[in-house]
């Protein structure tokens, strides 16, 4: 009951009225619970987040640069849980959000270049405790609207007191490029109530085919930055030997 105790007592009279006194106890409960579940989507979120940022540190040990540029999470408020179950008209309770809802958490990895989207799903998909689920490549596939994100389903475990309890979340992953034209789409297109006219979406699909065009070339002169000056492991490997062959010279010397 803490939890509730944290909320205003304007909400605790507002759920009376709404559901009257006899079933005040049973509506208390199951806010209650709602919020526990929650609760472990956030920390599924957390899990996620962790492993991603792991990933990035290591990477930029290896490599001398940072994959991620930035990684936002969010969770589905009660509204549009409440919505996204009528829509498909699913029962609305908490077995029915588990088990037919999938994007309740959500992870977003805004990537630099289009390859780092791919190493860093494979390396997340990788990793024993995570689950594929679904996965949705719309950079390879785009949607008609030209949206690309590569979005994978996945079940994560949280580790309770007492229990280990499976997550699921959905992870988008995407460049800047690709994020920047999906902000600036879902903007234009809330503005509007009706359908977007053919000419204006054909010109919203025309900025996502230049925006996958700057996509590529960032890519490519990344790469061809990459094979022009050798990575840090080839420098410390060269660095080795020269430190090896000084050394044996030196022992050889001694020997003289
Ligand atoms: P819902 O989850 O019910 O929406 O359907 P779905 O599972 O088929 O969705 P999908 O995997 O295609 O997309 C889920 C999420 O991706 C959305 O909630 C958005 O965040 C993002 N998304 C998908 N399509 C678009 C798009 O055309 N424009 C933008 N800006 N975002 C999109
Ligand atoms: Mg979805």
């Amino acid at each position: 009951m803490d939890k509730l105790q944290y909320q205003t007592l304007d909400d605790i009279e507002r759920l009376r009225t709404a559901v009257g006194p006899d079933r005040m106890e049973h509506a208390l409960q199951k806010t209650l619970e709602f919020a526990r579940l929650m609760t472990y989507y956030r920390c599924a979120m957390m899990e996620i987040e962790t492993k991603f940022k792991v990933l990035n540190e290591e990477f930029s040990l290896r490599f001398d640069r940072q994959p991620i540029n930035s990684i936002t999470t969010r969770l589905k408020n009660p509204l549009s849980i409440q919505e996204k179950l009528v829509h498909k008209g699913l029962p609305l309770s908490l077995e029915s959000i588990e088990r037919d809802l999938h994007d309740i958490a959500g992870i977003r990895v805004v990537c630099s270049f289009i390859e780092d989207v791919y190493m860093l799903a494979d390396a997340l998909l990788k990793q024993d405790d995570i689950t594929l689920i679904e996965k949705k490549d719309y950079i390879a596939d785009p949607k008609p609207n030209g949206y690309r994100s590569l979005h994978l389903i996945v079940e994560v475990p949280i580790f309770l007191e007492h229990e280990k309890r499976m997550m699921k979340a959905e992870i988008q992953l995407r460049t800047i490029a690709m994020d920047s034209w999906a902000c600036m789409e879902h903007q234009l297109r809330y503005k509007k109530d009706d359908e977007l006219d053919i000419q204006i979406a054909e010109e919203i699909q025309a900025c996502a085919e230049l925006s996958a065009t700057l996509d590529r070339k960032m890519n490519w002169l990344k790469n061809q930055i990459a094979s022009e000056s050798p990575d840090d492991s080839f420098k410390l490997h060269k660095e080795m030997e020269r430190i090896r062959s000084s050394l044996s010279r030196t022992q050889d010397q001694q020997k003289d």
